[in-house]
């Protein structure tokens, strides 16, 4: 079958022999819809020292569920799933507690450290877990993020602890940015302002209804434009999902004494926290890659009409031209949001 492998700096489209059931707990998915992600990117450049060289890349992907090891009882062949992009037994320490991120068997495995699913066919393990029915009336394209974009924006907003009617100001109007302010709304956020020095992303934000507010921090004073916002308070709550140096000291700058500090962005250097200037401000920060734990919920609520990321979708390559939709993606051209590769 075709594969994206990835070796050192370079990534190939490829023959791979087709996934095998290794454990009871396999399920072997043909891949409908894959999508490329910002994190690709970063294996790709080496920021992700636990990835592993000549794996196949990817995580985030719907298809059909093919063939199943014997110990899975909830899903059957046929079924319509969207896949977590965590790997997680659902039974030790962690997941007990709800952070699969961390599961001691588990973790972001697909795509990383195991052969994901830029590829015609993926072998997803503890599949009872990390694989969704996809609801009738959902289609793939309207599930394609549910297990990573979505459920990291959903993740920044929940970290938020989001109180009714709090301002929420969200750095980075990216993929991961816009589903934080969509679930945030969900939260009963009040204001919620968008930051990003990307005027077409801040201008979506604006006409998907997304954000109330949008701010291109190089062109006016962010801190001043908050706080005229919050009767001068500052952000109640603040989810970073930019990633750059600038960003991680505009999101603890921006936020309001005792407020929340959600850092969803993966960098790709180390950050200051200047403790002395910020002392007496108690701020709570919180950082995490993502606990998908909600992907059922996610789905209901597109099934339902709540929440929508088919926006996300700016164009779709097939997997034999998924080399130039990743120097494209790399370049966001046109604007890119995300991509779907089609098999
Ligand atoms: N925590 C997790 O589990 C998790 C999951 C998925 C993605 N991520 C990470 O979240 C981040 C966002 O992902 P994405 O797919 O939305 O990426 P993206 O690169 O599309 O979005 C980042 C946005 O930040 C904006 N930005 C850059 N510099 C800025 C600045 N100085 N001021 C304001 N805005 C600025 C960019 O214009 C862009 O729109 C990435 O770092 C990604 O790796 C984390
Ligand atoms: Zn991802
Ligand atoms: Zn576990």
């Amino acid at each position: 079958m075709k594969a994206l492998v990835w070796n050192k700096d370079k990534i190939e489209l490829t023959e791979r022999p087709y996934p095998k059931i290794l454990n009871l707990g396999d399920a072997i998915v043909k891949v409908e819809l894959s999508s490329i992600c910002t994190s690709d990117l970063h294996i790709i450049k080496g920021f992700v020292p636990k990835a592993k060289e000549g794996i196949v890349l990817g995580h985030e992907f719907v298809g059909e569920i093919v063939e199943l090891g014997s110990g899975i009882t909830n899903l059957k062949i046929g079924d319509r799933v969207s896949a977590n992009c965590e790997t997680f037994c659902g039974e030790c320490y962690f997941c007990k507690r709800g952070y699969i991120n961390n599961c001691q068997y588990g973790g972001w495995e697909l795509g990383c450290t195991i052969d994901g699913c830029q590829a015609e066919y993926v072998r997803v393990p503890f599949a009872d877990k990390g694989l969704v029915k996809i609801p009738d009336n959902v289609s793939y394209r309207n599930a394609l993020f549910v297990g990573d974009i979505l459920s990291s924006g959903y993740f920044g907003a929940e970290l938020c602890e989001i109180q009714k009617g709090d301002t929420l100001v969200v750095i980075g109007a990216g993929p991961v940015g816009l589903c934080s302010m969509a679930c945030a709304k969900t939260f009963g956020a009040g204001k919620i302002i968008a930051v990003d020095i990307d005027e077409t992303r801040l201008n979506l934000a604006l006409n998907l209804n997304l954000a109330d507010y949008a701010f291109n921090p190089r062109k006016c004073d962010i801190e001043e434009e908050i706080k005229q916002l919050t009767e001068r308070r500052g952000a109640d709550c603040v989810i970073e999902a930019a990633g750059g140096d600038e960003t991680f000291e505009m999101s603890w700058k921006i936020a309001r004494p005792n407020a929340i500090v959600a850092i969803v962005a993966m960098y790709e250097k180390n950050q200051i926290l200047p403790l002395p200037q910020m002392y007496g401000k108690n701020l709570i920060f919180k950082t995490g890659g993502v606990d998908a734990v909600h992907c059922e919920k996610l789905l209901e609520m597109i099934s339902q009409g709540v929440i929508n990321t088919d926006f996300l979708i700016s164009k779709e390559y097939s997997l034999e031209d998924i080399l130039q939709a990743y120097k494209d993606f790399e370049a966001k051209k046109d604007n890119c949001l995300k991509y779907a590769v089609t098999y």
